[in-house]
Parts: C-alpha cells; structure tokens; sequence
C-alpha cells in the first residue's frame, strides 16, 4: 500500500470516507484514526499497529453534538469534566451507545471520548463528518510518535496517509483517561490533566490502582509500551558508572560523559522531548537510556508513569 502524506486536511478526510486509516497530528501525539461506525476500517488500525485486540480505542469528536452519538449516558462528573475542560488533552470513558461496535472498544460495554484541541485536528475532524477512533499512531510498544517522520518510520506502506502537521509539543504524551461511569472518577491513565486539575472540577476524583488479582480496568495498561530498543535506566542519583553508546535524559546536568545527551528546561519540557529523544537514541545506536526520575506530581506523575513502563519493557540491546 501507498502511503500518501499531505498537509491538506481536507484531502486526509477523503481517506477516512473511503474506509481508510490516516494518521493526524493532536496536542498530546499522532493518532491513527478510522470511522468509529466502520468496523473494516478500526481492523485496519489494529492491523497496521499490530496492536493486541484487547485494548481499547479512544473515540475522537469535533463537536460537542458527536459526543451524544457515542454515549448513552453523559453522567454527571463527565458533564462537569466536558464543561471545565473540552476541547483537550483529556478522555472520558463512558457507557457506550448501542451503535458503537465493539471491534472501536475490544468488547467493552464503555467508550473513551476525547476532543483534541489542535486547529488542525478539530478542522480534520470537522471535514471526516464523523467521529474517529485513533490510538497513537506507533506500531504497538514503540514510543508513542510526536512528529510525522516518527509515524512514517512505523507504518509507512501500512496506512493510506498521514496528515503532516508540526510537532506535538504541546503537550508530547497521551491524554488522561478518567472513567466516569462510577460516582466517584477513576484516573486510569495520566497525562497533562492532573489530578490536582480534575479534583479542581470533581473533588471525589482518586487515581485508580489495580490490586494484584483483578483485571486492570484499562486493558491497555498491561501491555508493554514506549519502549526503544535500547535499555530504557531510571537513575535519581546522579553518580553512576556508564558502559558505551549510553544517553542521558534529565532534568541535571549529569556527571559521566554519554554519547547523547538533552537536558530539559522544565518537567513540561522533559515531557514533550523523551519519546523523541528515545527514537533518536535508536538511530544513534544507543545501548541504554540513562533518565533521571522527577517527583511524582502534576504532570511528574504521567512522565513518570511513561518512564517507569519503558523501564520495564526495554528489551537488552540486540
Ligand atoms: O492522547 C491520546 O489519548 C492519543 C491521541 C491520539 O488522542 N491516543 C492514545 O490512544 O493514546 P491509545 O490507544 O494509545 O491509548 C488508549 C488508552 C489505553 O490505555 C486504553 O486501554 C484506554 O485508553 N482506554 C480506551 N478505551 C477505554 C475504555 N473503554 N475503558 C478503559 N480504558 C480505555
Ligand atoms: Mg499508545
């Protein structure tokens, strides 16, 4: 298959009408987005993405009017949540409607729905005439991508096209996702809606931990994620002994030399730059990623969350 690249959204909509699977830039990253309506095309998606078929997609709207097409109920946290906060980096897993297939949510009776903030994205959206669903546009367990090269390096030849946009540094990692189906919402993903934000809005609001033996609510999150081919290291003390072709993302100027290094501004900063930084360590070769932890609140919490899987899934160099 031809993958097309254009910078026209109009012409990108043309694919997803035609039951195709297109890639478009976000805030958060690049998501693969199909019609949620057209279970051809969400195969499409799993296919490209060899993504494991037990985890759900999240269901991307223009408008406020699509939400209620997808939903049977907009309980009331969530209507709080989409009063304070939509259009943004931020998903809201509700009871599915009965017209929902169950190929968009991997047999599950909810739906997670998002509107993107981007100018680009809502006007993509806006000329698709229907709501997509659109995982991030990575084959499944690579680092989520930023730029469109970091897509065309994982599907080119997969996908019908990319919308080329710039890179999503606005915010650079995925959007929170917040079950409200229950009285009390459950952050089952963080992201750059802290729960500082959403307690702001709904005060009940609790991260949602999985205990030992139950399945996680979010199937996705047992999955092995983000991940370079290098060995992905957390280091919080800065003397430490490297081997070679090692690279160091931080904060903190370190004190080893690496063969790549990026010191980031902010924690916002570091949050935009490692899934970047991380493709990039595979270009050079890199053997391991040496990241300095941050503290873990406010948007600490997700980047932290991404390192940690990374940490777990960075398979040894080979
Ligand atoms: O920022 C984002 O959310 C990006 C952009 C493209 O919008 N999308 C994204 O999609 O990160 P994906 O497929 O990579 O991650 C979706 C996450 C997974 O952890 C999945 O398990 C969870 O959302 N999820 C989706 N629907 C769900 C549902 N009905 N119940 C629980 N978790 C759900
Ligand atoms: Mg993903």
């Amino acid at each position: 298959m031809k993958t097309v690249l254009t910078k026209s959204p109009i012409e990108a909509a043309e694919f997803i009408k035609r039951g195709g699977a297109v890639a478009f830039p976000t805030e958060t990253v690049y998501g693969l987005g199909a019609n949620v309506f057209d279970e051809k095309a969400i195969g499409k998606i799993f296919e490209a993405k060899k993504r494991p078929n037990d985890n759900p997609l999240i269901a991307h709207v223009g408008n406020f009017g699509q939400i209620e097409a997808l939903v049977s109920e907009i309980t009331p946290s969530a209507q709080k949540f989409i009063e304070a906060f939509f259009p943004a980096p931020l998903t809201l897993v509700l009871p599915k409607a009965e017209r929902v297939p169950f190929a968009a949510t991997a047999h599950l009776e909810t739906i997670g729905v998002r509107m993107p903030k981007t100018a680009l994205a809502l006007e993509f959206l806006r000329h698709c005439e229907t709501p997509l669903v659109a995982p991030s546009a990575n084959l499944s367990g690579r680092p989520s991508p930023t730029t469109w090269q970091a897509v065309y390096e994982d599907l080119t030849g997969r996908i019908e096209c990319i919308l080329q946009g710039g890179e999503t540094t606005e915010i650079g990692l995925e959007s929170t996702v917040v079950d409200c189906t229950a009285n009390a919402p459950l952050i089952l993903r963080a992201g750059s809606i802290t729960l500082e934000d959403l307690q702001k809005i709904v005060p009940d609001t609790r991260i949602y931990r999985a205990s030992k033996n139950e399945q996680p609510k979010s199937p996705g999150l047992k999955h092995r994620h983000y991940s370079p081919r290098a060995r992905v290291v957390l280091v919080s003390d800065l003397r430490f002994r490297v081997s070679n072709r090692s690279a160091y993302i931080g904060l903190n100027e370190p004190c080893e030399k690496f063969d790549l290094i990026k010191i980031c501004r902010s924690v916002e900063d570091y949050a935009h730059q490692f899934f970047k930084f991380f493709r990039e360590c595979d270009h050079r070769h890199i053997r391991e990623i040496y990241c300095e932890t941050v503290e873990e609140k406010g948007i600490g919490l997700a980047l932290m969350d991404r390192l940690k899987r990374a940490a777990e899934g960075g398979a040894a160099s080979s």
